[in-house]
């Protein structure tokens, strides 16, 4: 616990610029700073830092904060972790709060645990290095697999004796404790080193720290595993680790992608190939905890198999787990036969990049595509593989992805869409069901279907308007709640100046009569230069339009925000603390939304006409909107197939 003075003093003492600067460089630009932001690929500087009012903000992309959410977002820290890293960068001293006997005992054993860790690493090094069994087998294994020696020394790799008491009588001669060198896995019970006649790899925290290993041995004989690994221990938890993120994590912010591989060597061989933004789950099945670790820093990952992996199905069936955290997800296969290791090495930086550009496929469509090929005409597998496509689709948070998907999974599938709609429908209400008995086991059966129709009559809603009324109240829910808000300080830019302005050209396409008069209102008077605030909404004479009003500002509808809709699996800020994004999402999927209506209308034209002059211009505006379309949904991060 640090106590809140020595937060005030931590974020009183951090200068914003000296903080950026120790990441990126800034030019002085005015009373401002400007460098290239670190959060999106730029090639002009739209990184905005002012050192007056110790805040950062990019036009780019739209990111913004103080020091601590800096290194928040830049180093994917806790609140805690930053500002813990802010304290020791302006040697702010942490007095820590009401630290208990038990719990200073066992900031003691996770310090010694570090430090046990750190020593065994440089006792792994040490014999690779300069032992002459380590460098005949060890060093000249990792040469042969074509690491360099700055690659071994980066990624701590290192080599365990094949004497058996060697590490540990260093250990215990060092004065470091038996019990602990037991609990970290690095001697057994019966005193002999745990990893002897392996290679090591180091894994590694968040932040770099050593907190467990694998040895891989160099034996084909096949009575002994291949990679042994600590066993958990306060410091190391298998289901919270992704191997190379510590090496990997800026790289996958700036990609805004993560790729995922299955082994050590593949994270090692990549990296040192030139592509960094790759981790590896190490041989076991991806855990909700490591997919989170991913979400701090990307929401799109790509994983690559083998191009013989075993059962790939049966992993399949776990990444369904992924589209649960709101994830994109998108698969490559190797050749047969060739790992990522030995790809990077055959085809090289450019063509392996190029390769994997071509071949990464989304991934529903691509388990729609494998399951069809196995299934074939066989009756019985085709539907349990629409029940498994369902059952994937129905994971994914947000609707219209998910509708996007029902699309053109009905078109591959040759399956009625209303089908799919269904069935996904019926999955998502079943799984609500099950949430609100685990959450809530003593509900009353009446209340429990109440609750439950009540969603399921929203998400029905939902689905169910073919026309555009719900992303146009969205639109209009946040020119009422949220327009006389303070868009960008800078330009003094409202929220309802940004979303007008950005809804310029297609701002008399509302569908619904009512929404456009409340757009009206608003356009006429901003352009007289006048703020509106909810109370002039409220307090309008237009009776429908005062109503519509009065129910958006009632707190339960303004905080059932788009996303939620549909399925309750994600949990998001109240619009009130996250308005900007807010209103940035809603005008693209309003965008989104008109210009899919668009697409459907002049398909339907493309396919009745018979004027052949007029099919071209239909084909031309049908090329232009579908441009359109896929520019939008790329903002959105929306698949679009
Ligand atoms: P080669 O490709 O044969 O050169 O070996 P490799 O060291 O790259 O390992 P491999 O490709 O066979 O395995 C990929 C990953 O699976 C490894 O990095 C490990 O994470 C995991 N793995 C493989 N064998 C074992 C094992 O015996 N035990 C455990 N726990 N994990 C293993
Ligand atoms: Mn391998």
């Amino acid at each position: 616990m640090i106590p809140p003075k020595t937060i005030e003093e931590i974020k009183s003492t951090a200068k914003i610029e000296e903080v950026v600067e120790d990441f990126l460089n800034l030019k002085r630009r005015g009373v401002n700073m400007l460098g290239l932001c670190p959060f999106h690929d730029e090639k002009t500087p739209s990184f905005t830092v002012s050192p007056s009012k110790n805040i950062y903000k990019c036009f780019g992309c739209g990111r913004a904060g103080d020091s601590v959410s800096f290194i928040m977002d830049h180093e994917g820290y806790s609140y805690t972790e930053a500002l813990r890293y802010l304290a020791k960068k302006y040697s702010i001293p942490i007095e820590e709060q009401q630290l208990t006997p038990e719990l200073l005992n066992e900031k003691l054993i996770v310090d010694s645990y570090y430090l046990i860790n750190e020593y065994a690493k440089n006792q792994f090094s040490e014999n690779l290095f300069s032992s002459s069994e380590g460098k005949n087998i060890g060093l000249s294994y990792f040469k042969s697999r074509g690491y360099v020696e700055s690659t071994i020394k980066k990624f701590d790799l290192g080599y365990a004796l094949s004497d058996g008491k060697d590490f540990i009588s260093k250990a215990l001669k060092s004065n470091y404790k038996k019990e602990y060198l037991e609990s970290l896995g690095l001697a057994s019970k019966s005193g002999y080193d745990f990893f002897r006649e392996r290679v090591m790899f180091t894994i590694h925290s968040i932040s770099g720290k050593p907190i467990g290993f694998a040895g891989r041995t160099l034996k084909s004989d096949k009575s002994q595993p291949k990679y042994i690994n600590s066993p958990e221990s306060e410091i190391y938890n298998k289901r919270k680790v992704l191997y190379g993120l510590y090496f990997a994590k800026t790289a996958i912010r700036k990609e805004d992608e993560c790729i995922l591989v299955e082994g050590y060597t593949d994270v090692i061989s990549l990296h040192q190939a030139g592509i960094e933004n790759v981790v590896a789950s190490s041989g076991t099945a991806l855990t909700i905890e490591q997919i989170k670790l991913v979400k701090r820093y990307t929401e799109n990952i790509l994983i690559i198999y083998d191009g013989d992996s075993a059962g790939i199905n049966a992993a399949l069936r776990g990444l369904d787990l992924i589209l649960e955290q709101g994830l994109n997800v998108k698969l490559v296969l190797l050749p047969t036969g060739e790992d990522p290791d030995s790809s990077v090495k055959n085809m090289g930086y450019e063509k392996f990049k190029q390769y994997l550009a071509d071949h990464a496929e989304d991934f529903i469509l691509f388990k729609t595509r494998i399951m069809l090929e196995e299934a074939g005409n066989d009756p019985i597998k085709r539907t349990r593989l629409i029940k498994d496509i369902v059952d994937s689709i129905s994971k994914i948070p947000d609707t219209l992805k998910r509708s996007v998907y029902i699309q053109e999974c009905s078109r591959r599938l040759n399956v009625d869409e209303e089908i799919l709609v269904k069935s996904t429908n019926s999955k998502i209400r079943s799984e609500i069901k099950n949430r609100q008995k685990q959450s809530n086991p003593d509900m009353d059966y009446n209340e429990e279907t109440a609750l439950i129709d009540k969603q399921y009559a929203v998400s029905q809603t939902d689905r169910y308007t073919k026309g555009d009324e719900f992303q146009e109240l969205d639109i209009i829910r946040i020119l009422v709640t949220l327009g006389h808000k303070i868009y960008d300080e800078e330009s003094n830019t409202t929220v309802a100046e940004y979303v007008l302005a950005n809804l310029n050209g297609i701002l008399d396409n509302f569908d619904n009569e009512l929404y456009q008069r409340v757009v009206n209102y608003v356009l006429e008077t901003t352009k007289n230069g006048r703020n509106l605030v909810p109370n002039d909404f409220i307090t309008h004479e237009d009776e429908p339009l005062k109503n519509l009003a009065i129910t958006l500002l009632s707190e339960e509808y303004s905080y059932a925000s788009w996303e939620n809709k549909g399925v309750m699996l994600q949990t998001q800020k109240p619009p009130d603390e996250n308005f900007i994004k807010d209103s940035y999402q809603a005008i693209l999927r309003f965008k989104l939304k008109k210009v899919l209506s668009s697409l459907e209308k002049i398909e339907k034209e493309i396919n009745t006409t018979e004027d052949t002059e007029k099919l071209k211009t239909l084909i031309q505006v049908f090329n232009h909107l579908q441009q359109e379309r896929n520019q939008v949904a790329r903002e959105l991060n929306t698949v679009v197939l």
